[in-house]
């Protein structure tokens, strides 16, 4: 049986992953609160983000920059002209809708038809029903229409979207109106007033990429921290869009978190680390345990204002395959716009040689190779792939049964909770002797110590929130000091050493 991505929602909520924002007021639509297993996770994921590239890779450097930022670094990003969506609205219903998102639906709906027809045409002797005098014409007709929608998806100006849509005679979804306005931008950035003092300040935006905080503080940080070309800045934090269709959980928020790379490169050489970063990035989601076969790049047809080139890495969520990080090639784009706008030079100079002229490099505008990932789609990515549903057999003999566990097979380096101490029975000097493994290992490891219920009920809880090992304290740790570790994946004990403990636990937890 195939996860729905309802039992993961349902899930991240009862054990502290994920709540919906406000929920007492029935929610904010797109916005999400992090429990706490969801923080422990999240935070893991992000400073394995951090560590990967501000330590692993030697020639990148972080920062923290802030979400507000002069009004014009949105002028000259083309954020203010271009980051839109096209929006229609239905005059019965009184909604609004992407209008290319109609477009696409109505695509995929399409394509469905056509199989469904050709299956039925494959059947002797099946008449089509509807006004068609054969499965051909309708088949023609709807891969016609495909055609059609498909350049105006390709297009995209709100102009060639509403004529698809009433060309395609496209619905509303659920009710069958064909009532449309024409479509018009809308522009994603929310803004807020700039300051209390001064009534004519302009708006300040709050950021929708954090890119921009790193292209501002290029000549900031190349100086301060004495960086050669190639090398790169990180930064983990904060991005706003009010995006129009919001769904699919933590898939497509309005508040979320980017963790964005930019590689600042020589011109003509931005090909090569395109490539690098392409592969480089691809590993990570590996080595978090995303499998082979449930990742992909996906190259863009339709490029963003800024990009040359651009491929996603997708996953594929109980959804389908969708994006969870982005890999651009934005040229000198960004530096040459905020050098144009705030008539400051944004260049470098390379006295590296150029082997065909023998002569420096000397001043230019880097190029750009990004890396963006958002911190919570490779959240929901490493949920879905930890979820799993498996019946098991329990005990031996008579005693014998089988049942259901929900068990999230994380990675040990991403649980929320490392190790879970249990003294067997809350006697005999057992719960002091758990306290004090749990004294001497909470430094190293995030624990729990669990002393009420059956142990079996006991490491159900574990299994349901990830923790890679369960410690149980019998009679015998009395004896020899050496406790069982329970495997969350493989359910087996070993027995083992108290002094082992910590090795072993921090050879599984590395990543
Ligand atoms: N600086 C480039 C940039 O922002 P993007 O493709 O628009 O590129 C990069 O976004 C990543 O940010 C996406 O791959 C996705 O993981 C994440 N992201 C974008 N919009 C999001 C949203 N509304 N909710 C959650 N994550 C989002």
């Amino acid at each position: 049986e195939t996860t729905q991505l309802k039992d993961i929602v349902a899930h991240a909520k009862e054990y502290g992953f994920v709540f919906q924002s406000s929920e007492i007021y029935d929610g904010l639509a797109a916005v999400y609160d992090y429990g706490p297993n969801g923080v422990e996770l999240k935070n893991n994921l992000k400073r394995l983000w951090w560590e990967t590239m501000t330590q692993l890779h030697h020639d990148v450097v972080g920062i923290d920059a802030a979400i507000f930022m002069a009004p014009q670094t949105w002028e000259a990003s083309g954020h203010v002209a271009g980051f839109n969506d096209p929006l229609i609205d239905n005059l019965d219903s009184k909604k609004r809708y992407r209008a290319d998102v109609l477009v696409e639906e109505k695509i995929v709906a399409l394509q469905k038809e056509i199989e469904g027809l050709k299956f039925k045409q494959s059947i002797p002797n099946s008449i089509p029903d509807g006004t068609w005098n054969s499965y051909e014409d309708r088949i023609s007709e709807a891969e016609n229409m495909i055609g059609l929608l498909t350049t105006a998806l390709q297009i995209g100006t709100p102009h060639s979207l509403s004529n698809a849509i009433k060309q395609a005679n496209i619905s509303e979804p659920g009710t069958g109106s064909t009532n449309w306005t024409e479509a018009r931008q809308f522009n994603l950035m929310y803004s807020t007033q700039g300051s209390a003092i001064d009534a004519d300040a302009p708006p300040v935006y709050l950021r929708p990429e954090t890119a921009q905080g790193i292209f501002v503080n290029f000549l900031n940080v190349q100086k301060s921290a004495r960086m050669k070309i190639p090398f790169g800045i990180a930064q983990i934090g904060k991005a706003f869009r009010n995006e129009i269709v919001a769904r699919q959980f933590i898939f497509r928020m309005r508040e979320f978190e980017q963790m964005e790379m930019q590689f600042f490169v020589r011109p003509g050489t931005e090909g090569e680390w395109y490539d690098t970063w392409k592969a480089a990035r691809r590993r990570f989601h590996e080595a978090l345990g995303l499998p082979a076969d449930k990742l992909r790049f996906h190259d863009h047809d339709k490029l963003a204002h800024y990009a040359k080139a651009a491929v996603d890495i997708e996953y594929e969520f109980p959804f389908g395959f969708k994006e969870i990080e982005g890999i651009h090639s934005r040229s000198d784009f960004d530096l040459a716009q905020h050098q144009h706008l705030s008539r400051k030079k944004q260049q470098y100079f390379d006295n590296d040689v150029d082997p065909a002229t023998g002569k420096p490099y000397g001043n230019y505008v880097p190029y750009v190779v990004e890396t963006s990932v958002g911190a919570d789609r490779l959240f929901l990515a490493t949920l879905c792939q930890a979820f799993a549903e498996e019946t098991i057999t329990e005990g031996e003999g008579e005693a014998q049964q089988t049942k259901t566990r929900t068990v999230l097979r994380l990675h040990p380096a991403l649980a929320p909770v490392k190790a879970a101490i249990f003294p067997l029975v809350r006697k005999d000097g057992l719960p002091e002797k758990a306290q004090a493994i749990f004294d001497d290992l909470r430094f190293d490891f995030r624990l729990v110590l669990e002393e009420r219920d059956a142990i079996g009920k006991r490491y159900t809880r574990q299994d349901l929130i990830g923790t890679p090992f369960c410690i149980a304290v019998d009679h015998q740790t009395l004896e020899d000091d050496t406790v069982t570790v329970r495997d969350r994946d493989s359910r087996e004990q070993v027995r083992m050493p108290i002094a082992e403990l910590r090795r072993y636990i921090s050879e599984a937890v590395s990543f």
